[in-house]
């Protein structure tokens, strides 16, 4: 893309002139202020900083050795050093008939294609699914796709919890308390039921809790009609998920939950014991901080009353059981021995960061080598919250449940979808409420920074005006509609020359041309909200142009320019939307 061509040929100019520069460092940019230009480089500020050179000087030597007046206007030199760059409309016209005659669709996909390995969802089993799992699920399901699209080998595993102490009280609530009828009838909400009611009673009752360990000790030694059971409850949850995910259109490559692992939690833990990285205490194992980091940073120490104390991670109790901490350890060994990525994310809340750093660490001390090859990063994220600035709960105070959350948004929509176009059979303006509906909750979840908590607000995510899912799906609407309205385009041989001139064709044009920028900043960063705000600004644009410039009515050649920008508009909000999971309709 041109920005890309304009960076390569800066690059060219800086060595021709400072021979030593790191030009990789490089970078064109776009402008933060469309005033000074379409594009920007603050490079020469450093590169003129480590040859002692004056940046300014050094810029009119750099532009003197820049060929690029068949891309720019000439360069101007802004403040100590900076390089604005102007496009020639002719420039932009000629991406845009490349991307018409379907060369590009403004992005290239990448030339050094990493295997990475995405966690996301991973929800636990005999729970309901609730609000907070759109986060993980929505965040990680746009970054795989869009880190796909970019020609990435992705790979994506649902870490499932499918194991662990809960077990041991679901048993036995099945097998005392079990209620039949209400199974059949919401098999989730039952085994949520039979939770409570037995943690409970074992809060209070001893022989209940002993009860509910030798059921679990039963299970995992493999007791037969233990784990037959426990295969129950899993299948049961799977029903629940799979309804989820179908609902949300998100798949995965793999589904390795928990319980995978189990074979080798044991021979993990005697490894890392041999290798001295963990070692006993108290009858638990854990794995303790080798002081190569100071204590402010190190996490596995924590800081009581003024003084440093240790701060393990465990990976065996003392019953002999294993810990979330082992299972991930085995999980990483397992996921690189069999797929030789270059990176694994996980995408887990942020209230799981310190047991990310720890993990990462651990890993490092126990397979070095193996560590140096990969990278594993948390993709964090914080909390969604109601009205009172507080987690976002039901008018009771419960968790909400996102199979609920979904119906009521699907309702909601309805409404409005209604309010809009009437005169629509509803099982149509049924069909259009479900991709708005999906579309406004992932939407809402994936626009603020992932990092920042934001506060749940249906009628704001709904709305048809302004940063939303529907703005974007309904200008989407109307570029496709004007296309299939003009009839069949010409064919890509016979395609006339593009003439923008109006500044809104400009303008949108403009912002076509880095949907590519957006792409890779999301992917890179693991930032989906760069993409929703990209696509929010080339739906406003569109609009404006729309208002702006009449399209069908239009004399030739301006009819086959806005006519191309229409549809080059439509297929980018659509190829972006794709990438955060969220439909189109041509109707709305
Ligand atoms: N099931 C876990 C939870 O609900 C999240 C798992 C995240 N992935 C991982 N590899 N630890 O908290």
């Amino acid at each position: 893309m041109l920005h890309a061509i304009l960076e390569k040929r800066l690059q060219l100019a800086v060595r021709s002139v400072c021979p030593d520069a790191d030009i990789a460092s490089v970078l064109v940019r776009p402008a933060v202020d469309p005033q000074f230009g379409d594009y920007q480089s603050n490079a020469l500020m450093a590169i003129g900083k480590t040859a002692k050179t004056n940046p300014r000087q050094l810029a009119v030597r750099v532009v003197a050795a820049l060929e690029i007046s068949d891309l720019c206007e000439p360069i101007e030199i802004a403040g100590p050093g900076f390089l604005n760059f102007r496009l020639r409309p002719a420039a932009i016209a000629d991406v845009l008939a490349d991307a018409a005659a379907g060369r590009h669709l403004f992005f290239t996909t990448t030339a050094r294609p990493r295997t990475i390995v995405i966690d996301f969802s991973a929800p636990n089993v005999a729970k309901p699914m609730h609000v907070g799992h759109i986060r993980s699920t929505g965040i990680g399901d746009a970054i795989a796709r869009t880190l796909r699209l970019l020609g990435h080998r992705v790979i994506t595993d649902n870490h499932i919890g499918d194991w662990g102490t809960q077990f041991g009280m679901l048993l036995l609530g099945w097998k005392t308390e079990l209620d039949a009828t209400a199974l059949k009838k919401d098999a989730i909400a039952e085994l949520e039921r039979l939770y409570r009611l037995i943690s409970a009673r074992c809060k209070e009752q001893p022989n209940q809790q002993e009860a509910a360990r030798a059921e679990l000790v039963l299970l995992q030694r493999g007791d037969p009609e233990n784990l037959a059971l426990w295969k129950e409850m899993i299948r049961l949850s799977q029903v629940q998920f799979d309804a989820i995910y179908g609902r949300l259109d998100i798949h995965f490559d793999y589904m390795l939950g928990e319980s995978f692992y189990n074979p080798w939690l044991a021979a993990t833990v005697a490894d890392l014991m041999t290798r001295g990285i963990a070692r006993e205490s108290e009858g638990a194992v854990g794995i303790f901080s080798d002081g190569s980091l100071p204590p402010k940073e190190d996490p596995f120490l924590v800081n009581k009353d003024g003084e440093w104390q240790a701060d393990p991670a465990l990976i065996r109790k003392s019953d002999g059981g294993f810990n979330y901490m082992t299972t991930d350890l085995a999980t990483i060994d397992y996921r690189l021995k069999t797929w030789s990525p270059d990176q694994v994310l996980y995408v887990v809340d942020d209230r799981q960061a310190p047991h990310f750093r720890k993990l990462f660490l651990a890993f490092a001390r126990w397979q070095p080598e193996a560590n140096r090859r990969v990278q594993l990063r948390h993709i964090g994220f914080g909390k969604i919250l109601g009205d009172d600035g507080k987690p976002f709960k039901t008018r009771s105070g419960d968790t909400v449940k996102l199979a609920d959350l979904l119906d009521e948004a699907e309702e909601r929509a309805f409404a409005v979808v209604t309010g809009k176009r009437p005169e629509l059979p509803e099982e149509e303006r049924r069909i259009i409420a479900g991709i708005v509906a999906i579309g406004s909750v992932k939407y809402q979840d994936l626009l603020p920074n992932r990092q920042s908590d934001y506060v749940f607000n249906w009628d704001k995510m709904l709305a048809l005006t302004g940063n939303t899912a529907p703005y974007v799906q309904y200008q989407y609407t109307r570029a496709s509609k004007v296309v299939r309205d003009a009839g069949p385009l010409p064919a890509a041989g016979a395609l006339p020359a593009l003439h923008l001139t109006d500044p809104a064709e400009l303008s949108l044009a403009r912002q076509l041309m880095d949907f590519g920028i957006a792409l890779e900043a999301t992917g890179e960063e693991c930032r989906p909200n760069y993409l929703c705000n990209y696509l929010s600004d080339l739906a406003g644009r569109y609009s404006r142009f729309y208002e702006a410039c009449p399209v069908l009515k239009a004399e030739e050649p301006q009819r086959h320019t806005r006519l191309t920008l229409c549809d080059l508009t439509a297929q980018v909000l659509k190829q972006g939307l794709t990438c955060l999971g969220i439909g189109t309709s041509d109707v709305m």
